[in-house]
């Protein structure tokens, strides 16, 4: 449905050019949940804004491009950007969306600004929609003529998601909708992607920072680091039987369903400056299980539907059984 091929993005300023986006490559399929996670900096939100088009303008298409049903959206190379195209069919829940809903209009207004005037519906159709769209998302109709600030938070981000829904899209790109949210209504909010998932047959893709989100809600898993996707599967086969050093480390990073530790180990150091990115392999400074070769940029490993960017992934066996224990991820010298 979505795939994207060889996507770079760069931020050019004066005096520096940030990759925030190296070669990224990946398919979205019909009803599939797909979770980008990763670190803060690494390049989720340029990724995930590229595919709606919203990047600011610093932000150059290095290379790469963009499928939507087959119909190129975005070409580096032919400058086609079809703005048109995307907001019909992919709607974008931003950062922090809950906390940009306008504090001094009535939710009512502002829905009936996206349907109105992006949708072409009448004022009274906009409000028969703007009831099903909160039926939809939970919340009793006769909130719509409140003001933001009379919602809790999950509330809003409710609000943020019928926004989205709105002109019935086929993808919803919701970047870290939970962030902010307690672990309750985190629960509440991924629950309810899920059901709109079936009901509406939506494909969503969903960036976020936890990977405890991604176990619990995702059917594929890109794994982001430095800007580049470094592996990349099914979420089961991800968290269980993961092929990248980062990967290992991120899931001893958070609490999970299936990992045997009692505790959690951080990844020391942090994501290298995408202004100067290092040669070969992006983590191999804080990687555990760096060798010489890591210098070199890295194949990619293929097996079935398992990506990876490691030189040592025919080690993944030992190095997974290494990776769960403490020492293993003491500050290297
Ligand atoms: N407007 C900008 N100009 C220059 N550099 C930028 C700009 N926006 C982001 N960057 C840089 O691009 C990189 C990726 O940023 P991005 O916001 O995509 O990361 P992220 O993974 O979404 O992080 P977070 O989890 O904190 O939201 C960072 O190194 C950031 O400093
Ligand atoms: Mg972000």
């Amino acid at each position: 449905m979505l795939e994207i091929k060889n996507l770079s993005i760069h931020y050019v300023g004066k005096e520096f050019v940030a990759k925030a986006v190296e070669n990224v490559s990946l398919k979205l399929n019909q009803g599939e949940l797909l979770g980008i996670v990763g670190e803060s900096g690494c390049g989720k939100t340029t990724l995930a804004r590229s595919i709606m088009g919203v990047n600011p303008d610093s932000a150059k298409i290095a290379s790469g491009q963009i499928y939507f049903n087959n119909n190129k959206i975005l070409d580096a190379d032919k400058k086609i950007n079809d703005l048109d195209f995307k907001w019909k069919d992919i709607a974008f829940i931003p950062q922090s969306a809950m906390n940009s809903l306008d504090p001094v209009y009535r939710i009512i207004d502002q829905m009936r600004e996206i349907l109105v005037i992006r949708g072409g519906y009448t004022k009274n159709k906009a409000d028969e929609r703007s009831e099903e769209l909160f039926n939809l998302v939970g919340i009793d109709k006769n909130r719509l003529r409140d003001f933001p600030h009379q919602f809790s938070g999950g509330m809003k981000q409710r609000v943020a998601i019928a926004m989205a829904l709105a002109l019935d899209p086929k993808i919803v790109i919701a970047d870290e909708p939970v962030t902010a949210l307690d672990v309750i209504v985190q629960r509440q909010i991924l629950d309810l992607f899920n059901e709109l998932k079936h009901k509406l047959n939506l494909s969503i893709i969903l960036v976020t920072h936890d990977v405890s989100v991604v176990a619990y809600i995702c059917q594929k898993v890109a794994v982001m680091y430095a800007g580049e996707i470094v592996e990349m599967g099914g979420v089961e086969s991800i968290l269980q039987e993961p092929y990248h050093p980062y990967t290992m480390g991120l899931n001893n990073a958070f609490p999970d369903l299936h990992s045997t530790n009692d505790f959690l180990v951080p990844i020391n150091g942090s994501p290298p400056n995408l202004i100067n990115p290092p040669t070969g392999c992006r983590f191999k400074a804080r990687c555990p299980f760096e060798i010489n070769k890591c210098n070199d940029k890295p194949d990619r490993y293929i097996n079935r539907d398992r990506e990876a960017i490691c030189w040592r992934t025919s080690d993944q066996k030992k190095l997974l059984e290494e990776s769960k224990k403490l020492e293993t991820w003491e500050i290297k010298e």
